[in-house]
This record gives structure tokens, C-alpha cells and sequence, in this order.
């Protein structure tokens, strides 16, 4: 098992397939000028199926989340996901993407075995999109989660982030939509991730600035702490139900007290949080010839030095190293 010196285990691994994306999301990453990671630096597919085949037949990691940067942007994504379903037990798989491939690729990744996606949409504006992601594929996306959903991808998540002065009126907007069209809303608050270093936590959108919002149009009945488990969402029923919306609050509510979760970035480091400062090198070991018992062993004291929580609320707090789209969301 993965557990560290708090008692928490984990059993969600988050695998980054590459640092690259085909957007430009502003709380994420500047518009030109980031270094990627070298072709020689990154995993090769045959590196993380044996890195997740790891977790999950010696560590019991029973969920895996594909994310990037763009996940779909890695060629053997479909290979990748067919060989992790064939691993017994056989994990959970979900992807979170920005959309933009899905149509093209949603079902030959339900056929490999994959369970659902996360899809990232902030706004139902295409002019707003393009301010916020720099690149003009609102409609890319809106097709790709369609797509997602009538492969049976299901249930397609929408993952939003407000911004200040961009996006911030549309909650209402994205939850009525998110509710005609079968999706799982959630918003997420923003966090200090971007590559630029810019989040403030004056002016952030907050998880009671979101429901203040849609509760102009909306009747929202808490759906009550035994329901949330180690999700980070708080979930809400919508106007009786059946629909429900989420409100992941990194930042103002962390729910670092139920981490359930481990990560793996594109270049094989193990990293016990989000906002960790430290890492450990995996890829090391798998190309110095280590044993499955080996890397395991690394794996476990990893996750035995994973700190309390992710320090936002501590004045020494400082932001990592590597923006979100290096780490993988
Ligand atoms: N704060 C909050 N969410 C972010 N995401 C990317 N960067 C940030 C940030 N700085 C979101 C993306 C995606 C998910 C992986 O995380 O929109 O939905
Ligand atoms: Fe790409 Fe996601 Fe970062 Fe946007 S948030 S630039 S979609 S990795």
C-alpha cells in the first residue's frame, strides 16, 4: 500500500502522458516561451504501462486519471489505455482533457477500456473562450464532449474555472447548459499553478462567490459531507435532482485531510501533491535496470514523506516549480 505518516493511502494515480497542449489557458500557461520537456526526457508508453502496472498490482491503486497538459496530444494514448485495462485487478480509467481530439478519438478510447473523461470548458462564450485560452476551438470542444458522451464515456465531467472580469457572470449559464446536456458540472477554484506566476488571492473567484451566483437561478441542496468521501468536489442537487453540480475548493475549503492521490509526471516523478516542492525519480530507477520490488519500494517512501497539506494557507507558502501542464492536473 501507498500510505504516509498521517495514515492516508492512496489509490488514485494521476499520470501525466506529456507537458504539451494545443491551448494556451491563461491560468495555466503564458502564451509562448515555455520549455518542454525533451523526446529522451519524457516515458516511453512501454515506461508507464510498467510504472502503472506497478501501482496497481503491488501498490493498490485502483483508479487511474490520464491528464497532461493535453493527454490526447500523446500518439500511443489508445495502446497505453488498452494494456493498463488488461491489468488484473483491472483499475478505473478516466481522462481529463480539454476536449479539442475527443471527437476524433472518444471511440477507440472507450473500445481500449477507458471509463469516462474530464472535460475542461469554461465558458459558452467563443469570443470569451479565446480570451482565456488564446486559440479559437470553443466549437472543437463542444463537439468533443458530445462525442465523449455518445461513446458512452459517461459521466462526461466539465471541469470550469472562473476568472475575474472574463468569465465570472457565466455560472448560472454553464450549469443550465451543463444540466440540458447530461454533463457533470464542476468548478474549480483557481489555483496558483500557472507557468507565469501570476494568481493572486485577492480577486479569486471563490467556491461562496460560485454559489452565491447560482443560486440567483438555481435551488441548491447540500448533498452532505458522507457523500464526498476523498472527491475534492462538494456536491450540490440541483433543483431536486436528478442533476447535480460540484464545487472543488482548493484553495478557500482544501480537503488535503482526504487525499486519496498520488502522481506520475510525463518524465517518471513521483509527486505526492500538487504543490510539492519535492520529487522522486522513477525513471531513474526503470532505466538503471531497478526491479519491479524496487521501484515499488521507491514509490512507498515517496508517499511516507507526502506533507500534511498543500501549505496555500501558510504565509511561507511557495508556489512549485513546474506549472500545471508539467505536473498534470
Ligand atoms: N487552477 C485551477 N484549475 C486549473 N486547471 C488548470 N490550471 C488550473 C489552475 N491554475 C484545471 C484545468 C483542467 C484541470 C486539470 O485543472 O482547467 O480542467
Ligand atoms: Fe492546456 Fe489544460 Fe493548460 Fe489549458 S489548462 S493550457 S487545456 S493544459
Amino acid at each position: 500500500m501507498l500510505i504516509d505518516t498521517y495514515g492516508r493511502v492512496a489509490t488514485d494515480l494521476r499520470v501525466s502522458l506529456t507537458d504539451r497542449c494545443n491551448l494556451r489557458c491563461t491560468y495555466c500557461m503564458p502564451e509562448e516561451g515555455l520549455q518542454w520537456l525533451g523526446k529522451s526526457d519524457l516515458l516511453t508508453d512501454d515506461e508507464i504501462v510498467r510504472l502503472i502496472s506497478i501501482a496497481v498490482t503491488e501498490l493498490g491503486i485502483t483508479e487511474v486519471r490520464f491528464t497532461g497538459g493535453e493527454p490526447l496530444l500523446r500518439p500511443g494514448l489508445v495502446g497505453i489505455v488498452e494494456r493498463c485495462a488488461a491489468l488484473t485487478p483491472r483499475p478505473q480509467m478516466s481522462l481529463t482533457t480539454n476536449g479539442i481530439g475527443l471527437k476524433r478519438t472518444a471511440t477507440a478510447l472507450k473500445a481500449a477500456g477507458l471509463d469516462r473523461v474530464n472535460v475542461s470548458l469554461d465558458t459558452l462564450r467563443p469570443d470569451v473562450f479565446k480570451t482565456l485560452t488564446r486559440r479559437s476551438r470553443h466549437q472543437d470542444v463542444l463537439d468533443g464532449m458530445a462525442a465523449a458522451r455518445d461513446a458512452g464515456l459517461t459521466p462526461v465531467k466539465v471541469n470550469a474555472v472562473l476568472m475575474p472580469g472574463l468569465n465570472d457572470n457565466e455560472a448560472p449559464d454553464l450549469l443550465a447548459w451543463a444540466v440540458e446536456n447530461d454533463y457533470e458540472l464542476r468548478f474549480i477554484e483557481q489555483m496558483p499553478l500557472d507557468a507565469q506566476h501570476g494568481w493572486k488571492r485577492d480577486g479569486m473567484i471563490t467556491a461562496g462567490d460560485i454559489l452565491e451566483s447560482l443560486r440567483t437561478r438555481f435551488t441548491l441542496t447540500e448533498e452532505g459531507d458522507t457523500a464526498r468521501g476523498s472527491a475534492p468536489a462538494e456536491r450540490w442537487v440541483v433543483d431536486g435532482g436528478p442533476h447535480r453540480v460540484g464545487v472543488i475548493a482548493s484553495v478557500t475549503r482544501p480537503f488535503c485531510g482526504a487525499c486519496d492521490r498520488t502522481r506520475l509526471t510525463a518524465d517518471g516523478q513521483v509527486r505526492t501533491c500538487l504543490f510539492a516542492r519535492e520529487e522522486s525519480d522513477l525513471r531513474a530507477a526503470l532505466r538503471s535496470d531497478a526491479t519491479d520490488q524496487e521501484i515499488a519500494e521507491l514509490w512507498k517512501v515517496a508517499m511516507w514523506g507526502k506533507k500534511a497539506g498543500s501549505g496555500l494557507d501558510d504565509p511561507t507558502f511557495l508556489q512549485p516549480d513546474r506549472p500545471m501542464s508539467a505536473i498534470g492536473g
